[in-house]
């Protein structure tokens, strides 16, 4: 755990803050979040960024994938989030359809999420020459952008699954072109989702700007992992990448059984829990 509660930089960072970091070889702590209540607890744990994923489809709505999600979905989270973790660097997925149309689309789509949210900057997905356009015409307008490139899982049906990215020469060789691309256009950071271990590695290595990987080996130079599977709510989901550093789901499931067990036994509320006619609230 960080000593101090906003992250190593010892207030909320910012993207030069990244920049520094990779400079000095620290690394950045990156999880993902949908809500008010562990938005706290990462704010006091101090981790460096928060990012609040699309990923929220899956984890926190019940959806298939990432493809349904909203942008408004995305901004009501992202403001509970904000709500909890005011001094902690946020960046907001762009979800499906939100920036693929037009570079203009795009740009009103990230202003909303920066005006109606309070964050610091959006994510977007992918490495062609639209996306890169797309970033330079956001950057230019003032807005922080990370990139994502590996798996983008809003093309999963294009990718054919969630399957690790860049494992011939050839994608490999695009995947670092893009990289490059997108630290070209202004994008601030990286984001590689499941690519090879020493891919990742000569990526970090080729880039100024910081990598943060997942599924992607201790070569990049920041780590993300989504907050619900890093902290074992999610115990169906088990990928080689995956660490869980809490057994939430255990925890939770003895408490609420716990409760179910005392109130149909009578032991709760117990008379510490009730009130008297008289006497303080
Ligand atoms: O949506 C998300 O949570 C993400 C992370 C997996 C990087 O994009």
């Amino acid at each position: 755990m960080s000593a101090s509660p906003e992250g190593s930089v010892g207030r909320r960072a910012n993207v030069h803050d990244f920049l520094a970091m990779k400079g000095r070889g620290e690394k950045i702590t990156v999880l993902t979040c949908y809500d008010v209540l562990f938005a706290r607890i990462l704010e006091e744990a101090g981790v460096d960024m928060i990012l609040v994923g699309d990923s929220l489809g899956q984890v926190a709505l019940g959806y298939e994938s990432t493809l349904p999600v909203t942008l408004d979905e995305m901004i009501h989270h992202a403001r509970a989030v904000r709500r909890g973790a005011p001094r902690t660097f946020t960046v907001v997925d762009l979800p499906f359809l939100t920036y693929q149309v037009s570079v203009e689309e795009a740009l009103r789509n990230a202003g909303r999420v920066l005006k109606e949210t309070g964050a610091e900057a959006v994510k977007l997905e992918g490495g062609d020459a639209v996306a890169v356009a797309t970033v330079k015409r956001l950057v230019a307008c003032g807005i922080p952008v990370m990139a994502h490139l590996g798996l983008t899982p809003q093309s999963v049906h294009a990718l054919g699954g969630y399957r690790v990215q860049g494992r011939d020469p050839a994608a490999a060789t695009r995947m670092r072109e893009e990289a490059l691309a997108m630290e070209e256009a202004g994008a601030f950071a990286v984001v590689l989702e499941l690519v090879p271990g020493p891919l990742a590695r000569q990526v970090s290595g080729e880039l100024s700007i910081p990598t943060i990987g997942i599924g992607a080996g201790v070569g990049c130079d920041g780590q993300v992992l989504v907050l619900p599977d890093a902290l074992g709510l999610n115990p169906g989901f088990t990928p080689r990448f995956l660490r869980r550093f809490s057994d939430l789901h255990g925890e939770a499931l003895r408490g609420v059984s716990a409760f179910v067990e005392e109130v149909r036994e009578g032991r709760y509320p117990g008379p510490e829990h009730t009130f008297d006619p008289e006497g303080p609230a």
